[in-house]
């Protein structure tokens, strides 16, 4: 009966430690993210913003999944993208303007 107990907690320990990177894990290598040049730059967007933005973007928004390629949506779709998952992540108005700017490219 103790061994069985033991056995039991084994099972436990092992759902617990393979569950657990999944929400931690990003599945896109952050360096297929663009990086933002001065080409980037639009009325909307100054480079440092798109810096800041894209930093912004790899800290906060992969951590339950992993990090989408902004040419994966048009910058309409991200903008209703950002009103729904802005509120999972600690990020301030002015934090979540940056994203906003560099996974839409300034547009
Ligand atoms: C707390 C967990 C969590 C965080 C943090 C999070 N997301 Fe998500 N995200 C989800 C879940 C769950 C889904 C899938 C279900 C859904 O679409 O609501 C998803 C789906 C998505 C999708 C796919 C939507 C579609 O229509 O195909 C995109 C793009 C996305 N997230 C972007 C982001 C961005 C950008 C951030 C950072 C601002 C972010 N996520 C942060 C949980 C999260």
């Amino acid at each position: 009966m103790k061994k069985l107990k033991s056995y039991y907690l084994l099972i436990i320990v092992i759902v617990i430690l393979v569950s657990l990177p999944s929400c931690s894990k990003s599945s896109t290598d952050s360096s297929s993210l663009y990086t933002p040049t001065s080409a980037d730059v639009t009325s909307n967007a100054t480079l440092p913003e798109l810096q800041q933005g894209r930093t912004l973007y790899i800290n906060n928004c992969g951590k339950c999944h992993g990090l989408y390629s902004p040419d994966s949506y048009s910058s309409t779709e991200w903008k209703s993208i950002m009103n729904n998952m802005a509120p999972n992540t600690g990020m301030s108005a002015s934090e979540i303007l940056l994203v906003t700017k560099y996974v839409t490219r300034g547009n």
